[in-house]
């Protein structure tokens, strides 16, 4: 069993939702592209796309011709996935758990989880039950952020929440599957053999207050914290924020967003 990140309850992504699509949905899809390269499908592959999110990556897998089982534990999410899916077919989606997948076993030609397994609290469950689902030979494409220590923007973002919220409890440290030998010990652990892959994709904005006025709606970290101190308490701690971070950066924001990519062949 491995430790439950605060993002490891539906609550924080149904926050999240209604922000996600228009925030970074274009970043998240970089990546899904990047992973149905990696996945080498066959034509008309039967996939799975676990914590499917809006269904960034199945949306897109069924437009290409594939048909698509995609499961999240976020209703909020799904119904954002409903509306983006309209007029579709091939796309079946459903609110669950991946930590126990509702899907009988070795039928999928690929099964994907992008920045989802990554928050199980059970992550061993969840690379078996991708394992489980998958045909002999099938393929999981599973992805996490890399540690990225110099990264100057969110890095001031966390020091001026710091100072505006004193009583904020120390942040978690580095993102799970964050280290590249740990990700793959864990993905072989469930039996796939198992190639890492780095990939990274910007974001960019047209200033830093454009930027921290978004991450206040789709970043799920500081939608969580809103949430839970209330907009009296979060309001004057986010104004303060804002005036750190607009004395340190100017002009337009670029960040570097650097991911592994794992492809485990079951
Ligand atoms: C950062 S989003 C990624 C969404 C999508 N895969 C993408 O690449 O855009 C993380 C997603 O994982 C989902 N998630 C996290 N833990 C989950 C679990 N145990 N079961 C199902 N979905 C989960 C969240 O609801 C959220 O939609």
């Amino acid at each position: 069993m491995t430790q439950a990140s605060p993002l490891a309850s539906p609550l924080a992504w149904n926050l999240v939702a209604p922000g996600y699509t228009e925030l970074s949905l274009p970043l998240f899809a970089a990546f899904a592209d990047d992973a149905l390269t990696l996945a080498a499908l066959p034509e008309r592959a039967h996939i799975a796309d676990i914590a499917t999110g809006p269904g960034t990556l199945a949306i897109e897998a069924v437009q290409r011709g594939h048909r698509v089982e995609a499961l999240d534990f976020s209703r909020d999410m799904l119904d954002i996935l409903a509306q983006r899916a309209q007029g579709l077919s091939h796309l079946v989606a459903r609110e669950g758990d991946g930590q126990a997948l509702p899907y009988a076993d070795g039928q999928f030609d690929a099964a994907f989880s992008l920045f989802g397994l990554m928050f199980f609290p059970d992550r061993a469950r969840g690379f078996a039950e991708l394992y489980r689902v998958l045909k002999p030979g099938g393929r999981a494409v599973v992805s996490s952020w890399q540690a990225n220590p110099e990264q100057p923007v969110f890095n001031a973002v966390f020091q001026a929440l710091r100072e505006a919220l004193p009583d904020l409890p120390k942040g978690g440290g580095a993102p799970p599957l964050s280290d590249g030998d740990t990700f793959i010990a864990e993905m072989s652990a469930a039996g796939f053999d198992v190639s890492l892959h780095p990939r990274s994709h910007r974001v960019e904005e047209s200033d830093i207050s454009t930027l921290w006025q978004g991450m206040q709606r789709s970043f799920a970290p500081v939608v969580l914290l809103r949430h839970k101190l209330g907009d009296p308490v979060f309001a004057p701690a986010a104004e303060a924020v804002e005036n750190y971070l607009v004395e340190r950066f100017d002009g337009p924001i670029t960040i570097e967003m650097p991911a592994w990519l794992a492809v485990g062949v079951a």
